[in-house]
């Protein structure tokens, strides 16, 4: 048999395969990250964190629907000073550790992220600029000088490869805006894209809202493959080649992952569809995509990411 290569690298650093899992779904304790650890996932990526502990929103706050799955969890997280403390003991899984920083002003990332460049297990740093579901907090991905700023200050404390977990955009204008914006930072790589932001599902049986936070207004995630794969390729055109892309959004199966890495994804991280499952769906997913690679006959992900025919 053909031996394949999956190998790839997201600022630098080595990942065995393109897979793993998105900041989100069980993610949040140790026991989680550990379990991320001994699963086929390339990479161990954290919950988003804050300065303080966080419970969240109230419940329900998580529904399943046929494709996708809306939720709105408000950060829910350990505190940073705990993931201080986790991380290095993450390292005997011998795969990159990606932190993720969610902080409620540009002081509390800089305090995080000063605190978090200090740890060597840590290999990337994601800042989550798209997190929909902090009551009274609009996603700062859509305020652009809010973000330049952000982005800016942040570069100035930040020590490790820097990411930015993007919203969805919907308008050539506002990628043009953004990707100026990443092409005259230190950002080393963007992840693309975080849930749909307040969408609502109803229950036509007891004409209802699903979720309780936000009056039933919640991040949709799975059915969003369409736009998740539109991000890539657009940030793909629009930003340097140096600068990496993480696709997330909807991949439930090894096609998926292959037509991320076609619209020019490096690598893709799984958030609904591990919700949906557990640590299995990296070696499902890992499988299945080997499986599409061969079928096409290639051997290495160069042969065919980022090499999507226009019709
Ligand atoms: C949550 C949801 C997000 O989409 C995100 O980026 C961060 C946090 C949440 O509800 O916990």
């Amino acid at each position: 048999m053909i031996k394949l290569n999956l190998k790839t690298s997201i600022a630098g650093k080595d990942f065995e395969h393109p897979i793993f899992n998105a900041s989100g779904p069980k993610c949040i304790t140790r026991e989680e990250l550990e379990e991320i650890g001994v699963s086929r996932s390339a990479g161990i990526m954290a919950k988003s964190c804050t300065i303080k502990p966080r419970d969240g929103n109230p419940s329900p706050r998580h529904f399943d629907f046929c494709g996708g799955a809306i939720g709105s969890y408000g950060l829910p997280n350990l505190g940073y000073k705990k993931y201080l403390e986790i991380f290095p003991q993450l390292k005997s899984y011998c795969k990159p550790i990606i932190a993720s920083v969610s902080g409620m002003s540009i002081e509390e990332n800089q305090t995080i992220i000063s605190e978090f460049s200090k740890v060597s297990e840590i290999d990337l740093i994601e800042l989550n600029i798209s997190c929909p579901n902090i009551i009274g907090k609009p996603q700062v991905g859509y305020d652009f000088d809010y973000s330049k700023k952000m982005i800016a200050e942040i570069g100035k404390v930040c020590k490790k490869p820097l990411g930015l977990k993007l919203p969805p955009y919907f308008d050539f204008a506002h990628f043009n805006t953004m990707a100026k914006i990443i092409n005259n930072s230190k950002v080393s790589f963007v992840t693309c894209i975080n849930s749909v932001g307040n969408g609502l599902y109803v229950d036509f049986e007891n004409e209802c809202t699903v979720i309780k936070p936000k009056k039933g207004f919640g991040g949709v995630g799975g059915i969003i493959k369409p736009f998740g794969l539109a991000n890539v390729r657009k940030f793909r055109e629009l930003l340097r080649d140096d600068i990496n892309i993480v696709g997330v959004g909807g991949i439930f199966t090894g096609k998926d992952v292959f037509e991320y890495l076609l619209c020019g994804a490096d690598a893709v991280q799984i958030g609904t569809a591990f919700m949906q499952s557990n640590t299995q769906i990296f070696e499902k997913l890992l499988l299945e995509f080997k499986q599409v690679i061969q079928d096409k006959e290639y051997t290495r992900l160069s042969q065919f990411k980022n090499k999507l025919k226009e019709i």
